[in-house]
């Protein structure tokens, strides 16, 4: 469904006109955060990112600086469906533990603040700040709903804003928009910004319907149209683009990757987020368009994006993914909050035979959060094995090492389930090389058909002797890295109640695990 579309069936849904919605500067004060019940409600992620309340989606103007990284994130403060975005604000010493900081950016009479990203300008190209004290910029798109109801097609325009206060307070810049969308596209948003040291410039990637623009600039305000990448004949709304330089692993060797999400047609429906490997010289970006590939094979992994500006001895891309799906978000059964995002993930790109792929794995900080250590002795599991110890099954990282050359099973895999009947399945398929999430049955609250109407599958290389699996479960969603993250696959589900006990099984022959641990892990909210 075009954007524009979803915007006015949301409107109608939740009864709202653009006038009553309209939220200014003015207004600001008199918001206030609902302060959410110890984030322990049914279903409250423990080890993820959530708002403490109402509705979330994207993540936004990711930025470190000063020993913080920054997440601010699409946020409609008045309701746990989407509404006017404003952009929620928050940051963390450590990426793992998160304080909540009042609003960064409402929507103001350019419209709604959607989707874009904020970097630290720290040669002060822009003149918002100073060299000593370097000003962080935020590129985001302004909505203009009355615009869009009269039937213009240049409602969304980029705007910037600036804070020289560690992102404590934001100014608009008074000379917004920055981009005037003058080709008159309705779908024109998403606005992410990274240097391009080479030529001294700034590069933003915007999403343009069906493909992606790229604008200069030298000061962040003065932005040209430089080049265009897509897929010839594609009709799939992207969004969310990302491009940036990445070093290939054990390799002298830099190329581009542009990351983008796409709103339909996701290999296990609807949304998803995929990316392009290629080279950028300043002006193009050059990849095989045929050649888009997943960052994730579930269904709950959308806009992920990556962090600006993380210091020169760390060198990581870190990004982060919101855990949900356009074709549901909306109807998912929470009440005080709506969503979470993924954990942070570490993205690395490897080289494999004459392409490249990359690989995610959470951010080596998430193992902070290991309270206990349960081994899991070696087995050989017929049919089933439920895995018995101190820990809370929704609240856990699992990591199996499976001896593939001694597996004689078709299917094996690992179980969540609950005295209702109620399971969650994850089947490896040794002779179809897949991996599949069931979550059909995972709960008898049926909320949205969608949601519960096929199994989820991707292709898992499994040519070697053994398959390494880890696995994060926290509340309300499963997160699985396999073969050293080169499959990522992240599903929702909710239990009508918790899940209680884990189990491994095997069809039709034995799976034979060489090694296991599962750790307890502690939550990050106080
Ligand atoms: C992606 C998206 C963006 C847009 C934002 C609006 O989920 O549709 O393209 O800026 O959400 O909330």
């Amino acid at each position: 469904m075009k954007y524009s579309a979803i915007v006015l069936v949301f409107l109608v849904l939740i009864g709202v006109s653009c006038k009553q919605e309209k939220v200014t500067d003015k207004d600001k004060k008199g918001k206030k955060d609902v302060v959410a019940n110890g984030y322990r409600e049914k279903h409250r992620p423990q080890f993820h990112f959530t708002p403490p309340s109402k509705w979330m989606n994207d993540p936004n103007g990711m930025f470190y600086a000063d020993g913080e990284y920054h997440l601010s994130y699409q946020y409609y403060p008045d309701s746990i469906v989407w509404g006017p975005m404003h952009w929620g604000h928050a940051v963390s010493k450590d990426l793992v533990h998160w304080n909540h900081l009042p609003i960064a950016l409402y929507p103001d009479s350019l419209g709604l603040i959607f989707s874009g990203g904020t970097v630290v300008d720290i040669h002060n190209t822009s003149g918002f700040g100073t060299e000593n004290n370097p000003p962080v910029v935020a590129t985001f798109t302004h909505h203009d709903l009355e615009g869009e109801k009269a039937g213009t097609t240049n409602f969304q325009k980029q705007s910037i804003a600036y804070s020289t206060d560690k992102g404590r307070s934001w100014t608009k810049y008074t000379e917004n928009p920055v981009i005037s969308n003058e080709q008159k596209i309705k779908d024109f948003r998403d606005p992410k910004v990274v240097w391009h040291k080479a030529s001294k410039k700034w590069i933003m990637t915007l999403a343009v319907y069906d493909k992606v623009q790229l604008f200069s600039s030298s000061d962040l305000k003065d932005w040209s149209l430089i080049s265009e990448f897509g897929i010839e004949g594609d009709d799939r709304l992207w969004e969310c683009p990302d491009l940036f330089p990445i070093t290939v692993a054990n390799e002298d060797l830099t190329k581009w990757v542009l990351i983008v999400s796409i709103q339909k047609k996701a290999p296990n429906g609807g949304t998803a987020t995929g990316y392009f490997v290629g080279d950028f010289d300043g002006t193009t970006f050059k990849s095989d368009p045929s050649k888009q590939k997943w960052l994730d094979w579930g269904t709950d992994n959308y806009a992920f994006v990556t962090w600006d500006n993380i210091p020169k001895n760390d060198s990581r891309r870190i990004g982060i993914g919101w855990m949900s799906n356009w074709q549901y978000a909306q109807s998912v059964p929470t009440e005080v909050w709506r969503s979470a995002m993924t954990v942070p993930r570490e993205i690395v790109l490897h080289r494999e035979g004459d392409d490249f792929i990359l690989r995610s794995l959470p951010v080596q900080e998430m193992t902070d959060l290991r309270a206990s250590e349960i081994s899991i002795e070696p087995k050989i599991v017929e049919n089933h094995a439920e895995i018995s110890g101190a820990f809370d099954p929704l609240q856990c990282e699992l990591e199996l090492l499976v001896d593939l050359e001694k597996t004689s099973a078709r299917q094996f895999g690992i179980e969540l389930s609950n005295d209702l009947g109620e399971k969650l399945i994850i089947t490896i398929d040794k002779e179809q090389g897949t991996l599949m999430v069931d979550r059909t049955e995972s709960s008898k609250n049926k909320f949205s058909e969608e949601f519960y109407k096929t199994v989820h599958t991707a292709p898992l290389t499994l040519n070697g002797e053994k398959l390494d699996l880890s696995i994060l479960i926290d509340a309300a969603s499963i997160e699985i890295f396999a073969n050293h993250g080169t499959l990522n696959f992240t599903d929702i589900f909710f239990p009508t109640e918790k899940y209680t006990r884990l189990s491994l099984f095997s069809n039709d022959g034995s799976f034979v695990l060489k090694e296991g641990k599962i750790y307890a892990l502690k939550r990050i909210w106080n």
